[in-house]
């Protein structure tokens, strides 16, 4: 459920309409940008000098381009999801020409680390892991300290789509999810 500041902020951007093709189009909208950008990073990467970040349209267009990058980085990589991964990730495969991705089991709405370690032990490189913080129908997060610890043994890509549940680093309690 939206916060009323952020139903305030939603009026105000539609009121404005700032064009963010261009700093001269919209100079005040894009420094904004550019703090958000900065802030959110931080949020995430605490001890990277210069953390930065980019908005995209939505969780589609994110998982897209975590896709296109580690493409960029290694060539034709692998994906391996779970099926509870969000649908946009294997039409982003598609889309980029990529292999259909190996999906592993996902018990309780969460990958399971033991099927995905065999998975990553029987698979050729590149891989890209794509793991969930915060599933669309149940919000579940997968263990995401073991997943990154099995992707960092195997030489593995890490994409977390926290799409729904990213925001919870806002949050002091449950922050630690994340
Ligand atoms: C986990 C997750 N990833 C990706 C998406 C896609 O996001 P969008 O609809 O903003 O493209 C959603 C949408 O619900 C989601 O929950």
């Amino acid at each position: 459920p939206p916060l009323a500041l952020a139903a305030a902020a939603d009026l105000a951007a539609s009121a404005l309409n700032p064009s963010m093709d261009s700093w001269d189009q919209a100079p005040a909208a894009s420094a904004l940008e550019a703090d958000l950008t900065t802030a959110l990073a931080a949020e995430i990467y605490p001890h990277t000098p210069s953390p930065d970040a980019v908005i995209t349209t939505g969780g589609t267009e994110a998982n897209q381009l975590a896709l296109l990058l580690a493409r960029e980085r290694h060539g034709p990589v692998q994906t391996v999801c779970a099926t509870n991964t969000h649908h946009s990730v294997a039409r982003a495969a598609w889309l980029l020409g990529l292999p259909e991705p190996v999906t592993v089991p996902a018990p309780d709405d969460t990958m399971d680390p033991a099927a995905l370690a065999q998975t990553l032990t029987r698979l050729d490189r590149p891989l890209l892991v794509v793991a969930t913080a915060g599933t669309t129908d149940t919000g579940a997060i997968d263990p995401l300290d073991t997943i990154a610890d099995l992707c960092a043994t195997h030489g593995a890509e890490l994409h977390i789509d926290a799409a729904y549940g990213g925001p919870l680093l806002f949050s002091p309690t449950h922050r630690p999810l994340l």
